[in-house]
């Protein structure tokens, strides 16, 4: 089924009044939305679900049978909803950065790649490691080459998904993520870590979100030496200096300069058999991105390379097939002129 058949269901069986089935199309929904990694969604919608029932059993206006879906809502699921565990195959070549940047991230895996060394002589392991930065320039994908590096599993935790949709239970299922995460030997990536401070604004219960910062503080300083935890943000200054302070290391990712640009098209053209038509001209469009993230200019590049290709009769397409430098200099200035940014002189 797709979102559309869900959707079509629910106004059917909610129209009906036929509560039965309504909740467990959402139940369908919620599960189709984890599979299709909608997660913020999934968890926001399980929570109107919680809160529904909750409301309703207070009010015993339903009964509630032994077999329904809220009876199988559990901590477990829960935990299933904010988690995602992968594993990665990305390494340092697979991100660009300034020297300052990738020396740290190398200096960041070293520790954990030698800490038996760093045991035997009793030195501290850095293992909390903050990634901050404007979108898209590769926090978190930074974070995918340690856990590809170091060969661990990543345990992927959306702080702002938890916090919003249960402020209650955050502590709780934090301390709980943590505590399978060193069990499991995983590193944790938190996206999002600012949430900690925005949820200010929106929460009246700030004693609630003084105990998670309290939990937060809590976990990393007893965190064990071998457990990594990286967390990362767009707003570095939400952060209260509490926590910053508690880092090990912190690293700042920025946009690509020229030289970096030049660099992520190579990495992004590599091994794709794919040249410019024009190589002057594509120099200068890589000049015009300066300004945008690494994402917006590989997004650019790869819609300029598959209009290119589809430019091109089925007979023409050969092994080596040329960009239309022309058609990436046109996404790029619309790319710049949709997000506003603004040519450096
Ligand atoms: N430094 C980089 N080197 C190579 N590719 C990059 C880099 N930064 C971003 N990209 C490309 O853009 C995609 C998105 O980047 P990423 O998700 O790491 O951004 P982010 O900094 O986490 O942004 P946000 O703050 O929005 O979460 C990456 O998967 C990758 O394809
Ligand atoms: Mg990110």
């Amino acid at each position: 089924m797709s979102q559309f058949d869900y959707i079509k269901e629910i106004a059917k069986y909610g129209l009906e009044n036929d509560q039965e089935r309504l909740l467990s199309v959402l139940n369908q929904l919620v599960e189709y939305s984890k599979k299709t990694k909608k997660v913020n969604f999934a968890i926001q919608l399980q929570s109107i679900l919680k809160e529904s029932i909750r409301q309703q059993s207070a009010n015993n206006l339903t009964k509630v049978g032994s077999d329904s879906y809220f009876q199988r809502i559990d901590d477990r699921d829960i935990q299933e909803l904010i988690l995602e565990k992968i594993t990665s195959d990305y390494s340092l070549e697979n991100i660009v950065a300034e020297d300052k940047v990738m020396n740290n991230l190398k200096h960041f895996i070293e520790e954990h790649e030698r800490i038996e060394l760093l045991q035997r002589f009793n030195l501290p392991v850095s293992n909390k490691l903050l990634l901050h930065g404007p979108s898209g320039c590769g926090k978190t994908l930074a974070s995918y080459v340690i856990a590809g590096e170091l060969k661990k599993m990543m345990v992927v935790v959306n702080l702002g998904a938890i916090v919003s949709s249960k402020l209650g239970e955050t502590s709780k299922n934090l301390s709980k993520i943590f505590k399978k995460a060193s069990l499991e030997d995983c590193i944790i990536f938190i996206d999002e870590f600012d949430s900690l401070g925005k949820v200010r604004d929106y929460s009246q219960d700030h004693g609630e979100m003084k105990r998670v910062v309290n939990t937060i503080l809590q976990l990393f300083d007893y965190l064990p030496q071998s457990s990594i935890v990286i967390a990362a943000t767009n707003q570095k200054d939400m952060l209260d200096t509490a926590l910053t302070r508690r880092f090990d290391s912190i690293i700042e990712f920025s946009l690509p300069t020229i030289s970096q640009i030049k660099n992520l098209v190579e990495l992004t053209l590599n091994k794709s058999g794919f040249v410019f038509s024009n190589k002057k001209e594509a120099s200068k469009v890589m000049t015009q991105c300066v300004g945008l993230s690494y994402y917006s200019i590989q997004k650019t590049l790869l819609t300029a390379l598959k209009r290119s290709l589809f430019q091109q009769s089925d007979d023409n397409v050969k092994n080596i097939t040329k960009i239309n430098s022309h058609i990436w200099k046109n996404l790029v200035i619309s790319e710049k002129k949709s997000l506003e940014v603004t040519s450096p002189n």
